[in-house]
């Protein structure tokens, strides 16, 4: 018997000992007695619209994150949705990550833009800017891209492409609360930065978004479209929506930013635990970092390399999780690979051949990568097993 299939027969999955019969957590969701009793006022007050909560969480997300100007909205899809609006128009091309979650293409779409699929970067899995500017032309109006995992892109290089091209720039930091780029925070770049309030995100309050932007003119455009459009009671101007936030998730959220800077603090302590603990393993790379950014570890995201080992990823993580440690796969699929978007896809094959049309490193990941827990409450123990587990399962399947 060859040595792995010896070390395999050992494994959890196979009716060996586990490393942990209780699983690590995932992660770590639970509101504290501040925070019921936030929403508790609010609940007595009786009034539970958007209000003084909401004004108070947009000032000091506004403050913490150098942005002029911040709005609450009702979900970080509705945010995306209120951002793209005014910066492009349907039919307009936007260069959009290959790797990221629906919600920064579906809305481009939703719009009526082209989305025009770019790339991931190997290492740290963000937005490839030079893969981007291959893909510009001159119908190109907009970049819409993902600080994926918490880890803000390039955003210099962004920039950079933005203003030689005359794009408009839209940041998708659902994941990437507090993160900075060379040391001010990520309202500080460019036309608008949205963010996700969802249950499972680093601020949650249930359901939720934000949007900052530094421009007064395009942030008045955004509260009117937040809410029909409305310029006097039952005057409406224009077209727009009812995208609002109530108070109840703002004081949740008010109160849970008391905690998120410490949080993160200890998140970005983890992700070098994790570095050390991964960079030991041969087979599987730790997340890199883009150089000036300071990251927040929404997710911390490994990658396995497929001829270290004679399984797939999806049975390292079935393994992983049989010894105790549950892992997640953000994501199964590069975005050219979802139905909702075969049309721009079949397109682009069409005008420049399936290389073209399913960026290869986007391609790659969707099986390589997976998520280990992360959050602020990992303890030694957690990590010691993290460890251990990781170890057990890769000699098991060493190739
Ligand atoms: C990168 C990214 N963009 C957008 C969203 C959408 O946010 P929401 O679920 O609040 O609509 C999410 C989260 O779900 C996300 O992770």
């Amino acid at each position: 018997m060859a040595h792995s299939t010896v070390a395999a027969a050992g494994l959890a999955l196979h009716g060996g000992t586990p490393v942990s019969s209780a699983p690590v957590p995932f992660m770590s969701l639970a509101l504290t007695e501040a925070d019921i009793q936030a929403a508790n006022a609010v609940l007595r007050s009786g009034i539970l619209r958007q209000g003084a909560r909401c004004a108070e969480l947009e000032r000091r997300w506004s403050e913490l994150t150098n942005a002029r100007h911040t709005l609450t909205c009702a979900n970080g899809t509705c945010a995306l949705q209120l951002a793209y609006e005014p910066l492009f128009a349907p039919g307009d091309e936007v260069l959009v990550p290959a790797w990221s979650y629906i919600a920064t293409v579906s809305m481009v779409v939703a719009r009526g833009g082209q989305p025009v699929f770019c790339d991931a970067l190997p290492d740290t899995f963000q937005f490839d800017v030079a893969d981007a500017e291959r893909r510009i032309t001159p119908r190109t109006r907009a970049i819409a891209c993902t600080h994926l995992y918490g880890m803000p892109v390039d955003i210099d290089a962004v920039d950079k492409l933005a203003r030689k091209h005359n794009l408009k720039v839209i940041y998708d930091a659902a994941q990437a609360h507090l993160a900075t780029y060379k040391g001010k925070g990520l309202g500080a770049y460019g036309d608008a930065v949205t963010y996700s309030l969802y249950a499972t995100k680093n601020l949650a309050t249930g359901e939720g978004g934000l949007i900052s932007t530094n421009d007064d003119a395009l942030a008045r455009q955004l509260a009117l479209l937040r809410s029909h459009g409305e310029t006097d009671k039952y005057l409406h101007a224009q077209v727009g929506y009812n995208y609002r936030l109530n108070d109840i998730a703002a004081a949740i959220g008010c109160s849970r930013l008391d905690r998120l800077p410490a949080q993160t603090a200890q998140r970005q302590q983890n992700a070098d635990r994790y570095d050390a603990i991964v960079t030991a393993i041969d087979g599987i790379t730790p997340p890199a970092r883009t150089p000036g950014a300071q990251g927040v570890w929404h997710l911390y995201t490994v990658q396995i390399d497929p001829a270290a080992f004679t399984c797939t990823r999806d049975e390292f993580c079935k393994a992983l999780m049989a010894e105790g440690v549950p892992t997640a796969t953000h994501y199964p699929r590069s975005l050219t690979r979802q139905p909702a978007f075969a049309q721009f896809v079949s397109a682009a094959a069409k005008a420049h051949g399936e290389a073209y049309a399913h960026p290869p490193v986007a391609e790659a990941l969707a099986s390589r990568v997976f998520c280990l827990p992360m959050h602020h409450d990992l303890t030694d123990e957690h990590f010691r097993i993290v460890a251990e587990a990781l170890h057990k399962v890769a000699e098991a399947y060493r190739a």
